[in-house]
């Protein structure tokens, strides 16, 4: 029997579908390479914008003839879009080939509901509950970077935002747990742990013991052996100085930090309920930048958040430019019924829209080759992470500032620290040459 998994959305739904692929590994399913030949097909699914949303429903429309040809076929809809009012109604209604629905906080239930829909039970959950971490035996498919959740769920609140509605309350782990979930992954052979949290600098707020995130940090910062250590994302309300001494403490710890500024006017961000102002956020880096200084800062930016005037805008292109992020995901802003800003009067043609993505693009573009040039003909300690999909002998990995390099090399090498020297840098993708190995 084979399964496949659609995976939409963030690094947080990459890791759940390592989870879902461990329970239908434990019942017996082997992956496969596409929908039409699985006996198990799971969407995991991602609502933060309403294009992600079209686009699932459009593939899960798709499966209705495949279904026809196989019937026994199971199609299950998981994460935050099934997690969202009416989404579930709307799935058994529109789309009665759908056996199973489960929200995020429901993936516990995944294999009960497998083994039902095999003899044509279906189940529908999407009340929320609570599970723990050891409820799971991930198969893991990002070697050599394991990702490891800290904190789930979010309790900030943005106003344009749909996740603390579909991943619930704050949750923290405990910090022997994560401690001992790294050891086991170092034991393994993994070189690079991504801590995962919507809000990893709230790590431990609701935790009895006063654990928190720099605490964590200084944990793993001090166990042993060579692996690199991310963590996504930080809130610039929440990032304490104690995390920036800690990064700057442990050299397994990477000068990269992902911050998501959202806006660059101080009027859009406190009608986003961020917390901070542009100067808070332009002084946090340079606080930042003071402590790391080959730190590499990555960001979101949304531009036509309802009421964004010409002004804001340009303010937002201002702090690119300030900011010198080494890459930004940029986004237009989406209205997500059942948050606050999406009764917000001002919302923004999509003319306009389109206009101001495409210029702070532009924008962006400026800075990343900058910096990129800027790294021209320096050597950097790169991960081999993977085979370059378009070139044939070509590797490709991280610097410790999360910037991309691709690179003449061979598959053996993944998991290896290796030395490469920048030979082009034209715009966000860099190539080199691998000057010497460190083992
Ligand atoms: N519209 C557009 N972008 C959004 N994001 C979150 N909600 C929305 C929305 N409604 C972006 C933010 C966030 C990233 C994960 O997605 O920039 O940081
Ligand atoms: Fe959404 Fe804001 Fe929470 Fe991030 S911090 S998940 S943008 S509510």
């Amino acid at each position: 029997m084979k399964y496949f998994i659609h995976t939409y959305g963030c690094q947080m739904n990459v890791h759940d579908s390592e989870k879902i692929a461990g329970i239908l590994e434990s019942l017996g399913y082997e992956s496969c390479k596409n929908a039409a030949e699985a006996d198990a097909v799971v969407f995991n699914t991602c609502c933060i914008r309403a294009t992600a949303e079209q686009k699932i429903y459009g593939h899960i429309g798709e499966l209705k003839k495949i279904k026809r040809q196989n019937p026994n076929m199971i199609v299950a809809v998981c994460g935050c879009m099934s997690q969202q009012d009416g989404v579930a109604e709307k799935i058994k209604d529109s789309y009665p080939f759908v056996d199973i629905v489960l929200g995020t906080s429901n993936l516990t239930m995944l294999k009960d509901a497998v083994i039902n829909a095999r003899s044509k039970k279906k189940s529908f959950n999407v009340d929320f509950v609570s599970y723990k971490e050891e409820d799971f035996v991930e198969s893991r498919t990002s070697f050599p970077n394991a990702w490891v959740n800290i904190n789930y769920g979010c309790n900030n609140f943005c106003t344009y935002c749909i996740v603390p509605y579909v991943r619930g309350r704050e949750r923290s782990r405990s910090l022997a747990d994560i401690i001992s979930e790294i050891n086991s992954l170092l034991k393994d052979g993994y070189k690079e742990i991504t801590l995962l949290g919507q809000n990893v600098n709230s790590y431990g707020h609701d935790l009895q013991n006063g654990e928190n995130f720099a605490q964590l940090l200084h944990e793993i910062g001090k166990l042993e052996g060579k692996f690199r250590l991310r963590f996504m994302t930080s809130h610039p309300k929440d990032l304490s100085e104690e995390v920036i001494e800690a990064v700057s403490a442990y050299p397994n710890i990477c000068n990269n930090i992902h911050l998501p500024v959202q806006s660059g006017s101080t009027e859009i961000l406190r009608r986003m309920n961020r917390r901070y102002t542009r100067e808070d956020y332009l002084k946090l880096i340079e606080k930042i930048r003071a402590k790391l200084p080959d730190v590499g800062i990555t960001t979101d930016i949304m531009v036509g958040f309802p009421g964004e005037s010409e002004q804001d805008f340009s303010d937002t292109l201002d702090l690119v430019r300030q900011a010198k992020f080494s890459s930004a995901f940029c986004f237009v802003y989406s209205r997500r019924k059942g948050t606050p800003a999406y009764s917000m009067p001002n919302q923004i043609p999509s003319d306009v829209k389109r206009s101001r993505i495409t210029q702070l693009l532009a924008c962006q573009n400026e800075v990343t080759k900058e910096i990129s040039r800027e790294m021209l003909g320096k050597r950097f300690e790169i991960l081999v992470e993977g085979a370059n999909d378009h070139y044939k002998n070509t590797m490709c990995g991280r610097t410790e500032s999360g910037r991309l390099v691709n690179f003449v090399g061979d598959e053996n090498s993944i998991g290896e620290f290796v030395t490469v020297e920048i030979e082009k840098a034209k715009s966000a993708t860099l190539w080199g040459r691998i000057v010497t190995e460190e083992k």
